[in-house]
């Protein structure tokens, strides 16, 4: 049997794929493409159902479905008598054949102009020394977390079900709020938890829902480009204020001179990111005094204070002022950012538009997902993973700091001192460009992150983040040794 027909008298119906089945549709689409095309164009007769039938060997039925189908659409018209016509109403509406169907004459607003230029800064860093929180081998959860994962999805609350709770399983709130209270002083209770997917959801919505239009707020300087570039992409209605960090965190003097009045500031005390150092007690005190007579909100980004290698964290700014912090805590660092598990906890107040803004984002993150993480914090894995993780990541630290120390010439670089945390900052020398260094360091196979970019426009340093990912010592070597060619023939240029 031919596998295909011809038609006879309109030729955009070409070949039908009697293997496919669905003739009727088809041949319907067959029809809508000739008149799209402009092969068909508005009032021209087609051949009777049974003439077309014949031709394509099709059962008159089959092409009745389709002239019905397309009558219903408004593509075709029958009139009793006289068969049945391209519809006139299509002509003025029927759009010119395009040369290239894809090519498209709509002009993209300012905000996706933006946001696909952020894109192409965000591609996501090779698993390669120095990418940050790559969970190879000794790094990574062991088997329980399979175990557990298979368990949970086969059968019991990780099956497949209908919509969960917006705020995320509540065993896996119950779970977190019990972890951030033991190792984070923070004081909620699980109707405060909401389970986002990352931190980076979680800044978005604190954006969304603690400003209004023509509102400020402070962002350190420098800052994680996940904060900055929401409010260079997506709400330049709002102001950022760029408030300077010292050693001892954010500068609350300058915040106080620079916008005085904002509503909110977005910190990372534990840990600043990139610069690495915890906010002291006295600036803690003084941000929360600060936000206690504006009214503003603080929200606290605590994104990887589990590793710390010496000496205990200062507990959370949440546990200081819980009815002024917004505290957003991740899995990402500790377990593996794929997961995409994070919470944001909140006060009170603020409980259901944290809810409907996650409703309307995306409901909430993957049922089956947080059961599996839920059993393995109820089960103590968790407790048990971190304490084994800060042994790891101490070791791999100081492999990274000796590979710097050995291979990395102290006239073109040095490291920022410090003693938490899972990256390390590679200050350059001699006015060498990071994002020159970065993007050389990145044909050559290592992944380094450039600080310049986290600065306010016209306050920027050079230098480099380098992450711990899970690599082993040799590749660590190997890519320090890689870096300072990279760097030597830079500066050399
Ligand atoms: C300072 C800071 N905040 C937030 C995040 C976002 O983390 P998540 O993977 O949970 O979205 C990161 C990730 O690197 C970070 O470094």
């Amino acid at each position: 049997m031919p596998r295909t027909a011809k038609t006879v008298d309109i030729p955009a119906i070409g070949e039908l794929d009697r293997h496919a089945g669905q003739l009727s549709v088809q041949l319907a689409q067959a029809l809508r493409a000739a008149i799209h095309k402009g092969e068909l164009k508005a009032g021209d007769l087609l051949p009777s159902t049974r003439v077309l039938s014949g031709a394509l060997q099709l059962a008159r039925g089959t092409v009745l479905a389709a002239f019905e189908q397309l009558t219903a659409e408004g593509f075709l018209e029958a009139q009793p008598g006289s068969g049945t016509r391209v519809a006139m109403a299509l002509d003025r509406k029927t759009p010119p054949a395009a040369k290239n169907p894809q090519a498209c004459d709509i002009p993209l607003t300012a905000q996706a102009q933006a946001l696909a230029q952020f894109a192409t800064q965000r591609a996501p860093l090779p698993p390669v020394p120095f990418t940050v929180s790559v969970p190879i081998n000794d790094t990574a959860p062991d088997d329980v977390w399979r175990r557990l994962g298979n368990r949970i999805r086969a059968r019991g609350p990780g099956a497949p079900s209908g919509y969960g709770d917006p705020l995320g399983a509540l065993p896996l709130r119950k779970a977190i709020c019990e972890y951030v209270r033991k190792s984070r002083s923070v004081l909620c209770t699980p109707e405060q938890v909401i389970i986002t997917s990352g931190t980076q959801q979680g800044l978005y919505l604190a954006t969304q829902i603690v400003l209004d239009a023509g509102d400020a707020a402070w962002v350190e300087n420098p800052a994680y480009r996940g904060i900055t570039a929401i409010f260079d992409n997506l709400l330049r209605d709002r102001q950022m204020a760029r408030v300077p960090v010292d050693d001892q965190g954010i500068d609350v003097a300058a915040g106080r001179e620079i916008a005085p009045q904002a509503r909110a500031a977005f910190v990372t005390p534990s840990h600043q990111y990139p610069l690495c150092m915890p906010m002291s007690m006295s600036r803690r005190l003084e941000l929360l005094a600060w936000a206690k007579e504006q009214k503003a909100w603080v929200v606290e980004d605590d994104y990887d204070s589990e590793m710390r290698y010496a000496g205990h964290p200062f507990p959370s700014l949440q546990g200081l002022d819980p009815a002024r912090v917004i505290y957003l805590g991740t899995f990402s660092k500790i377990l593996f950012p794929s997961l995409r598990l994070g919470y944001a906890i909140v006060p009170e107040p603020l409980r259901d538009a944290f809810c409907g803004a996650r409703v309307l984002m995306d409901r909430h993150p993957p049922t089956a997902d947080q059961h599996v993480l839920a059993s393995f914090m109820a089960q103590g894995h968790l407790d048990r993973h971190i304490r084994r993780m800060r042994g790891v990541y101490a070791e791999k630290r100081r492999v990274l700091t000796d590979a710097v120390n050995a291979h990395i010439s102290p006239h073109l670089a040095a490291l920022l001192p410090s003693d938490q945390g899972m990256h390390r900052v590679l200050w350059l020398k001699a006015g060498l460009d990071d994002l020159r260094v970065a993007a050389g360091a990145a044909e050559a196979g290592v992944a380094v992150s450039a600080l310049s970019p986290m600065y306010a426009p016209g306050s920027g340093k050079s230098g480099l983040i380098l992450g711990l990912g899970g690599y082993d010592d040799e590749a660590i070597h190997r890519a320090a040794q890689k870096l300072n060619r990279v760097l030597v023939s830079i500066a050399a240029s």
